[in-house]
């Protein structure tokens, strides 16, 4: 399941994140990716250790741990600090897989990739290219989207930003590692919960809403890990 999640940032925080980024120390992004990886990726990247790179992660984390979607959909266990990459003059990220384990220096645990999550910083308009391509089970998907959207998609597939031919693009970009690891249960508590909410929006709180909440949190019991 693929999510867009509209202005999980809204325009004064997408361009107060631009002004603080466009003067940022950037670097290398190939220093941070595998060997199978580093000959496809061209674009920069904030140092993970940076006081911006946190401070700007901080504020993206909290965002997503409180929107009602992203919690929905991922159900999350631990977010790890977003990341934020910036593409331009040809800069790219050819076809790859991101590693099923990362480690959170800055809590120092391992975090299982379950869910990737972007979030665009730059406008469509802002530059020619630069689509993120993920490889969706037999399709593919196309996805840019407008500053302060979020994609939401497996951390399982495949996944490319094409070449950035003119102007610049802003991202961030992070990895969730969920309470419910299975993708195809996180995907049946998701389209549940958001029945559930419509129910409620059309009909009120029934007793037959009460009884599918119930049913709802009696599978989360079912099926997380804490
Ligand atoms: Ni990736």
């Amino acid at each position: 399941m693929m999510l867009h999640i509209p202005a999980v940032l809204n325009r004064q925080q997408v361009e107060e994140m631009r002004r603080q980024l466009e003067g940022a120390q950037w670097v290398d992004g190939a220093s941070t990716a595998g060997p199978m990886a580093a000959d496809r990726k061209r674009n920069l990247q904030l140092a993970g250790d940076s006081p911006l790179a946190r401070q700007l992660g901080e504020q993206i984390a909290v965002v997503l741990n409180r929107h009602p979607l992203f919690v929905s959909a991922v159900l999350p266990k631990h977010i790890m600090p977003p990341n934020f990459n910036r593409y331009e003059g040809g800069g790219t990220y050819g076809n790859h897989v991101d590693n099923a384990i990362q480690s959170d220096a800055l809590r120092r645990s391992n975090v299982r990739t379950d869910v990737s999550t972007t979030v665009f910083l730059s406008d469509p308009q802002e530059y020619e290219g630069g689509e993120l391509i993920v490889e969706d089970g037999y399709s593919q998907r196309v996805v840019k989207l407008a500053a302060g959207d979020a994609i939401v998609y497996p951390a399982t597939s495949l996944h490319r930003v094409e070449p950035v031919t003119q102007g610049t693009r802003y991202a961030s970009f992070l990895w969730t590692q969920s309470m419910v690891r299975d993708a195809w249960q996180r995907n049946m508590l998701f389209d549940l919960d958001m029945t559930i909410v419509k129910l409620r929006q059309k009909h009120g709180n029934t007793p037959e809403a009460l009884a599918l909440t119930n049913h709802y949190h009696n599978l989360l019991r079912q099926w997380t890990e804490l």
